[in-house]
């Protein structure tokens, strides 16, 4: 219930200042886009699983040695978050083909990769987040080669945690989205969500699909397939 405008506005999220210069509050919201934004969509209660699933897995990651923007769950559509200065490079970690890397290869969905790839974009809406490697990230300033390592190291930490989490509680997941900030100390932190719009999560039974491939394919039940998967990260096993 802030009526003041957003820093930022998303396809998913808004992000608020607070009267803490060093924190911000970030607002979950229904809308989902696909094929940068050609496809639009909402359905009440996203907002609120991506919100609830974040909170639920990034202070696990914290114990898991990956540091993180997240301070704490607000609402059902909103959390508090230290304040970073988002490095605008996407990072994709891969542990089964899928998606675009199928596309781009011209692999068949499901073949599992005998070690996790990890890709980077651009984050440019208005170029549809194009692939880059990390020469072209310091060439063009966005960061340093330090950061990059580290950012590489943390992202290969996070595939670690949550494949197993994962795994334990009848999901493979199959690939998945993260985005890092910068402290003002400098230091390199696990920032944005990690949702089932960020991530492929396919049934270890079924194989059916339980993210927004969904909503992307056409596959209808993306509200249930979202709730499942929230039942599921919070379920005790
Ligand atoms: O489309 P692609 O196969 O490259 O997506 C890989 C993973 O990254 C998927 O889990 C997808 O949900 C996520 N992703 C994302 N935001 C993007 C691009 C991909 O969350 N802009």
């Amino acid at each position: 219930p802030n009526t003041s405008a957003p820093l930022y506005e998303g396809k998913a999220k808004k992000v608020f200042a607070t009267a803490n210069p060093a924190e911000y509050r970030v607002q979950y919201k229904d809308d989902a886009t696909a094929f940068n934004a050609q496809k639009r969509g909402s359905w009440a209660g996203k907002g609120a699983v991506n919100n609830a699933m974040t909170a639920h897995l990034f202070p696990l990651l914290e114990q898991a040695g990956v540091p993180t923007h997240f301070i704490e769950q607000l609402s059902d559509t909103e959390q508090r978050v230290k304040a970073v200065t988002i490095v605008p490079v996407e990072v994709i970690v891969r542990n089964v083909a899928a998606g675009s890397f199928c596309k781009r290869l011209g692999l068949e969905e499901g073949e599992p990769l005998a070690r996790p790839v990890v890709e980077y974009c651009y984050k440019s809406d208005a170029l549809g987040d194009p692939l880059i490697n990390t020469d072209t990230a310091v060439a063009l300033g966005w960061a340093s080669e330090e950061d990059l390592a580290r950012i590489r190291e943390l992202a290969l930490k996070v595939r670690d945690f949550l494949t197993p989490y994962f795994e334990q509680r009848g999901v493979r997941l199959i690939d998945f989205k993260l985005e890092f900030g910068k402290l003002p100390s400098g230091e390199i932190v696990l920032a944005d969500e990690i949702s089932p719009d960020t991530c492929r999560f396919w049934d270890a039974q079924t194989g059916e699909r339980l993210d927004k491939d969904r909503f992307r394919r056409d596959l209808g039940g993306e509200a249930e397939a979202y709730a499942e998967m929230l039942r599921r990260v919070t379920a005790q096993v």
